[in-house]
């Protein structure tokens, strides 16, 4: 078990109602998604899912808890996440279980055990979940995230790195925020730790001019050095000797290859000579993509992947190449709310097409049976039971912008008909019940249509 620390507040901090009961917050980090919010989530979802189907990707649910020493195993000793922010606990038989803090290495533990190597290669998977990872809170930054990830196993094709890459544009693309692709290659472990040699040495030569962090890096982690963002070590971030100066033949012509292929795609990429990412297991490409606003600080990070070729192999599996990419989807919200504000766009108004408006109670029950047989003809209707004014359901229509309202009172009960109301013109006209269902579709048509 790990040492308890001492207790944390939590964000939105537990109190005492007035009659003394405890009314409770949110464990700090963590957050609620309200309806609100549903704007952005759902068509990120709906965007994520639909390039799953293009790509043929399919889905793969993992749960949320693993064996911890997956994640040890696969993310590395030394690494942020493995030593300072997994959540970890015996569960009540004594298994050190984790919440998984990211979820290659569960993809790649059931792609070994469900034999998912038997099947034609590559597999391609892909996911939308919860992760946990107890970091210090702040902007862009929680500890559970969203992430919708895509994994492709069994080839090391680099038209795969180029595809992934090519998904997590689009998936910007289509929600519309305007991205920049950073890319790297960090090549085998072998031609890294020539690397990582090469640039102990020209840091340890400028060791007084580095922060206290980088000191401690130079010892621990050397390729973190390339991440500092401290002022004073810029000038020998800048100096220093560059990974892909280090990689064999084999390593570079992979990487060409997907640099060519994204040239061929038209994403536009920028190189980023210390781009390393924090996890192990990668190899050859590591990418990150930023808003294209951004400063490129770590924090920004709208998505990261890359090829993670031995991660297989790693967790007892035969040699699998593997690439993949995970995109947050906080941040995702928080940067196209930015970029919105900013550009004085809104998200698309939704697809609602009537607005139900009853009076009276003969209406109101009428009305539930008129509802649900739009809704089996797929007409998007909105309505509130709890309203009971014309002039307030009517002013809801209004705001939530639907082009008709539907008007049912007693008089049209008692003659099976209904008020159809044109909500720019404000032009009613009364049609029989039974001719509401074309009526609609004929005005949605022809709606259509003037777009
Ligand atoms: P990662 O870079 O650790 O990679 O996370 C991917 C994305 O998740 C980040 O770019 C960021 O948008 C989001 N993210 C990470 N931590 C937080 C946090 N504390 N709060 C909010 N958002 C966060 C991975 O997780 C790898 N599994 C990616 C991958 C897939 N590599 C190969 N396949």
């Amino acid at each position: 078990m790990q040492k308890a620390k001492p207790k944390e507040k939590t964000a939105n901090e537990s109190s005492s109602t007035e009659k003394g009961k405890k009314t409770f917050g949110l464990l700090r980090g963590m957050h609620d998604i309200l309806p609100k919010d549903e704007k952005y989530w759902k068509p990120f979802f709906h965007v994520a899912e639909k390039l799953a189907e293009h790509f043929q990707f399919g889905r793969i649910e993992t749960p949320i808890m693993e064996e911890a020493s997956l994640f040890v195993r696969s993310l590395g000793r030394g690494t942020d996440v493995v030593d300072k922010e997994m959540y970890i606990f015996e569960d009540r038989d004594g298994t050190r279980v984790a919440l998984r803090p990211e979820n290659t290495a569960a993809v790649v533990r059931a792609y070994i055990m469900h034999g998912l190597w038997n099947h034609p290669q590559p597999v391609k998977l892909w996911y939308w979940g919860p992760m946990f990872r107890h970091e210090r809170p702040q902007a862009g930054r929680y500890r559970e995230l969203w992430q919708a990830g895509f994994e492709t196993l069994g080839t090391h094709d680099p038209v795969a790195d180029a595809e992934l890459i090519l998904v997590a544009y689009n998936f910007y693309k289509d929600i519309g925020l305007p991205v920049e692709v950073h890319i790297n290659s960090i090549g085998t472990p072998e031609e890294r730790e020539k690397y990582k040699t090469e640039l102990v040495n020209y840091y340890r030569a400028k060791r007084s001019y580095l922060c206290e962090d980088c000191r401690k890096r130079l010892g621990k982690n050397p390729l973190r050095l390339l991440d500092c963002k401290a002022e004073q070590c810029q000038p020998v971030k800048e100096e220093a000797p560059q990974i892909i100066d280090w990689l064999g033949e084999e390593s570079k012509n992979h990487f060409m290859k997907v640099l060519e292929y994204l040239d061929e795609l038209a994403v536009p990429y920028t190189l980023r000579h210390t781009l390393v990412r924090g996890l192990d297991y990668y190899t050859h490409t590591v990418f990150e993509i930023y808003p294209a606003t951004g400063e490129g600080g770590a924090q920004s990070a709208l998505c990261g992947g890359g090829r993670y070729d031995l991660l297989a192999e790693e967790l007892g599996g035969r040699p699998t190449p593997a690439a993949g990419v995970a995109l947050g989807i906080e941040r995702a919200v928080t940067a196209l709310k930015q970029y919105n504000e900013q550009n004085k766009k809104e998200m698309p108004a939704n697809n609602l097409q009537v607005f139900f408006a009853q009076l009276g109670d003969r209406a109101r029950s009428r009305a539930l049976k008129i509802i649900d047989e739009l809704r089996g003809q797929e007409i998007k209707v909105a309505f509130n039971f709890f309203k009971n004014s014309l002039k307030a359901q009517l002013e809801l229509a209004n705001s939530l912008k639907v082009p008709y309202a539907l008007i049912l009172g007693q008089k049209e009960v008692q003659e099976s008909t209904i008020i159809i109301r044109d909500m720019e013109s404000g032009v009613q006209e009364i049609v029989d019940q039974k001719k509401l269902e074309s009526m609609l579709k004929k005005k949605f048509d022809n709606g259509a249509k003037k777009e």
